[in-house]
Order: C-alpha cells, then sequence, then structure tokens
C-alpha cells in the first residue's frame, strides 16, 4: 500500500527537512507533492535525487491526497487544515493553532502514540519542538518515579524562527566581523554574539507564549499534574534547541537508575561521561533522530531531584522527524480515512 502525501510550506526550513526525512526512511509514497505560497509557484526542492516544482497551496486539490504534513505557519493552518481534512486527507500540522484543540491529538509517537485513536477533525497536531526533545525524555522518568515538577531553560536556535530568522543571524554575525552596522529586522535585538530571552508573544501573566506552550503542551501530551516553569531562550546557533531541566519527582530515583532507564528509552541516546566533551552539544545532534541527554545528576536542594542536559535538532526531532513519525503511526494503526494505489 502506498500514500499521495503534500508537504505545505515545502520551501521553509521545516518543509524542506519534511521531504528529506520522507526520503531518507523511504516512506510508502506513490506521489508527494511540494506546495507553499504563490511567490514560490514554480521554484523547486530537492526530494531525494529528484526536485519537485512547488505548487500553490491556494490552488491544489486535496481530494486524492492521504496525508498533508503541514508547516506554513498557524494563520494558514487555521485556514487550512479543516477545509483540507474535509476532503478526506489527514492533516499533521506543525503550527500552534490546533494543539490546545481538544478535538486534536497531540502527538510525540514514543510518549503518546495511542491519543491518535481519537481523530475528530482530521488534524493531528505536532507539539512546539521545545516540547517533544523535553517529553521524549520525562515519559521514562515519568514512569518510573512519578513527576511533580519540572524547571526548564531552553537554549533555542534560530532556525526555529524560520529560514528568515537563519539569515538574519548570518547577515549580523558578517556586519560585526567586518565592522559594518548591525539591522535587527526579525528578532527584537541583536542575536549575533547575544542571547534573547524572549521567544513568541508576551502574555498578561508575564510568561512569553513559548514558555505557556511548553508547559501546556507537556500536560496535555504526558500528565495534567506535571507542574512546569520555563525560561525560553533565543540563542546565536543556526540548528540544534539544548535545554537544562531539573525535575522534582514523587518517588526517589538516582543518577545511576535514570540513566538506565533513558538508556532503554525509545528516542534518546545517552552521552554523559561526567570529562571534558562528555556531554553532547548543538552542532554535534544536527542531522541526528535521536534526543540526547547529558550530565545527568542528582538535584540536592529537593528529596527527590535530578538535573539533566536535554538536545535535539530541532528541525528534525523538533517538526519534521515528529511529524513523519505521527504519519508512520497512522499507517501502522490502520488510521488513515482512505489508502490509495
Ligand atoms: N523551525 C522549527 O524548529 C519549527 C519547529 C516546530 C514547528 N515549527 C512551525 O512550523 C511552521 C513553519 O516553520 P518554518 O521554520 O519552516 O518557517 P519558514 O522557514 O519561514 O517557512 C514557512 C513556509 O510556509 C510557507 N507559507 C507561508 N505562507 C503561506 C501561504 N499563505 N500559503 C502557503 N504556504 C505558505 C512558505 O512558503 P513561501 O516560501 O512560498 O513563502 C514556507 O514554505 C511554523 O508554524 C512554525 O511555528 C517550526
Amino acid at each position: 500500500m502506498t500514500y499521495k502525501v503534500a508537504v505545505v510550506g515545502a520551501t521553509g526550513n521545516v518543509g524542506r527537512e519534511m521531504l528529506a526525512v520522507l526520503d531518507q526512511r523511504a516512506f510508502p509514497a506513490h506521489e508527494v507533492v511540494a506546495l507553499a505560497s504563490t511567490s514560490s509557484i514554480g521554484s523547486e526542492v530537492s526530494f531525494g535525487e529528484r526536485n519537485l516544482k512547488v505548487k500553490a497551496l491556494d490552488y491544489f486539490d486535496f481530494s486524492d491526497t492521504d496525508i498533508v504534513l503541514m508547516s506554513a505557519g498557524s494563520a494558514v493552518a487555521k485556514t487550512w487544515a479543516p477545509k483540507i481534512a474535509a476532503q478526506g486527507a489527514i492533516v499533521i500540522d506543525n503550527s500552534s493553532a490546533w494543539r490546545m484543540d481538544r478535538d486534536v491529538p497531540l502527538v510525540v509517537p514514543e510518549v503518546n502514540a495511542d491519543a491518535l485513536r481519537g481523530i475528530k477533525k482530521g488534524i493531528v497536531a505536532n507539539p512546539n519542538c521545545s516540547t517533544i526533545q523535553l517529553v521524549v525524555v520525562l515519559k521514562p522518568l515519568n514512569d518510573a518515579a512519578k513527576i511533580k515538577r519540572v524547571v526548564v531553560s531552553t537554549y533555542q536556535s534560530v532556525s526555529g524562527a524560520g529560514k528568515d530568522a537563519m539569515d538574519e543571524l548570518f547577515r549580523q554575525t558578517r556586519a560585526v566581523f567586518v565592522a559594518d552596522p548591525v539591522e535587527v529586522e526579525h528578532f527584537t535585538k541583536q542575536i549575533a554574539y547575544n542571547v534573547i530571552p524572549h521567544i513568541d508573544d508576551f502574555l498578561d501573566s508575564g510568561l512569553t507564549k513559548e514558555e505557556w506552550k511548553m508547559m501546556v503542551e507537556t500536560q496535555k501530551i504526558l500528565d495534567p499534574d506535571i507542574q512546569l516553569t520555563a525560561t525560553c531562550v533565543r540563542v546565536p546557533v543556526f540548528v540544534g534547541h539544548s535545554e537544562a531541566v531539573t525535575v522534582e519527582f514523587e518517588q526517589p530515583l538516582t543518577a545511576e537508575r535514570a540513566r538506565q532507564i533513558l538508556r532503554a528509552a525509545p528516542g534518546v541516546l545517552v552521552v554523559d561521561k561526567r570529562e571534558d566533551g562528555g556531554y553532547v552539544t548543538p552542532i554535534e545532534c544536527v542531522g541526528e533522530d535521536a534526543t540526547f541527554v547529558s550530565r545527568i545528576r542528582k538535584d540536592p536542594t529537593v528529596e527527590h531531584g535530578l538535573s539533566l542536559w536535554i538536545v535535539a535538532d530541532n528541525l528534525r526531532k523538533g517538526a519534521a522527524l515528529n511529524a513523519v513519525q505521527i504519519a508512520e503511526c497512522l499507517i501502522n494503526r490502520k488510521l488513515l480515512k482512505r489508502a490509495a494505489a
């Protein structure tokens, strides 16, 4: 059985990675279509050895498409996901538009694939990139010792803000280097040689929306009782999000036991040598599928606490890979509305 797959946002950071992941995993597709805005009509994107001509989302007929991987922002997802689902395809959306809808499963396959049983609107949501890598690691620890509270600080790469943000880091870095004036367009302050404690809009509570998303998405995916507070920071790294995480448990859990549990956990790779260089940094996770965990150690300030360092490729596990894994789950569990060819 093979399927017709459309990638919406195929010219973007996540869309291009989706095409790469579909090819690398030999996804059972008899046809893959690349869609973007009307301004990209006729441009080409790579799909394995081939180039695909980009078509416009606005004029595309989805009536014989099985799976739509969407990464074109919230506004596009709000309008288009229901229209596409009404034509019979299942939409896996990367934006925040549908994540907290009660009738839309929010899924990380290693953590809560069973939530796919409840697809009511024909839409499945891919969580925020920082949430995905966090819950992949928290899930097996929660199963072992029940998590009470999580404190997380993120170090998020500019690719999480799209291709224009990557260009801005590149331009600013070059401008500083050659002593040209630094122009700020995409971010609120200079990102080159700097860090910015602000991702997404500010809420009345003082949290940013990115921090709020990490809290509510973790509760929806993993456990509504988990208390989580986050500080989300943009750093001048092109690809790869890092997180410094402190977890308080209800039951005892030693660092050694956590290391054993995480070594056996799906999608997790432990690199924790407690010596110079014996940990993972974002540069080493680029292009990798795993979520890496390092620096696992006791938090001596609470009775049952651990601190850890978590790193993943935000374009892969944080977005494209997770979306393709959801599509694979839909196929394996025979949850697609129709199956072509
Ligand atoms: N980057 C990450 O780590 C990450 C992780 C998780 C989720 N996400 C989410 O994924 C989405 C895309 O992120 P990105 O980083 O790939 O952004 P990006 O690099 O800026 O790409 C945006 C894509 O959306 C397309 N698009 C924009 N407006 C459109 C329209 N009206 N109709 C059709 N296509 C349209 C663009 O096409 P044109 O080139 O034609 O404009 C482009 O292909 C966002 O919702 C983001 O929040 C990103």
